[in-house]
């Protein structure tokens, strides 16, 4: 049984003042965690002070990102340790936003996901889907390899703490949602992908999101398809009315 998620992803925006306000705003009308998980992924310097505002609710709060190393001198980046250390046990890796302005690499996210597994952090890995690509009708073998990638190297225990994200770039932040009939395409595939290399049993267990441009209008439709085990929401999870609409959907 795949409990749903519905996680947001607020990126560069808001400041600590705005994180706390919306945590209070938001955390007495959250459903219970065994019925479906809420989470927030935040930018670093909020993380801390969220966690203290969520205290004795079920949302759950994320790292956007970190570094591959525990500690060192690495200038500018985020330990996996310090994250755990700090009451972070979630962290987004790979990010289309961090693969296409920042470079990284599906060998650099796979190093970024063994370490963040290491330390205790459970990472949703975004695996994303150009438009070259879909006009090019070349998803089916981009999905695949990104997953193959990504998570090369991982033991049937590790990949049960994983979560993945299927998110086309060409639908995130365009409002030019996926239709449910595509996104669920994309999580169907990704979960043979798994099925291939760790067998039924683990791939049965994995959590698979759709994300991009997710909206209180589509949320419903993607959800109801079997192979979506959530959506991990950009623009629309800014606004706490909005994100709890998308909540309690
Ligand atoms: P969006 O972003 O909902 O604004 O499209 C999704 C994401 O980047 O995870």
């Amino acid at each position: 049984m795949r409990v749903p998620i519905v996680a947001g992803n607020w990126k560069m925006n808001k400041n600590v003042a705005e994180a706390i306000a919306f945590v209070n705003q938001i955390k007495a009308s959250l459903p219970p965690a065994s019925q479906l998980e809420t989470a927030l992924a935040a930018p670093t310097l909020c993380l801390v002070p969220m966690i203290e505002a969520a205290e004795g609710s079920p949302l759950k709060l994320m790292a956007e990102n970190c570094y591959y190393k525990d500690a060192g001198a690495y200038t500018g980046e985020t330990s996996p340790r310090a994250l755990y250390q700090a009451g972070i046990h979630h962290v987004i890796l790979g990010h289309s936003e961090r693969r296409t302005y920042f470079h990284e690499t599906d060998e650099l996210i796979n190093k970024k996901v063994k370490a963040a597994l290491k330390n205790g952090l459970c990472p949703i890995v975004c695996c994303d889907d150009t438009m070259g690509r879909r006009v090019a009708g070349k998803k089916v073998h981009w999905v695949v390899s990104r997953i193959l990638a990504d998570l090369h190297g991982l033991s049937d225990d590790e990949i049960c703490h994983v979560t993945i994200a299927y998110e086309p770039s060409w639908a995130i932040g365009t409002g030019d949602s996926a239709d449910p009939a595509q996104a669920a395409e994309g999580c169907y595939l990704i979960r043979q992908t798994i099925a291939d290399m760790y067998g039924d049993n683990v791939a049965n267990n994995v959590r698979i999101l759709y994300g991009g441009s997710v909206t209180t209008v589509n949320i419903n439709s993607l959800m109801a398809k079997q192979d979506i085990d959530g959506v991990l929401v950009g623009k629309d999870s800014l606004n706490p009315t909005t994100f709890l609409q998308l909540v309690n959907h």
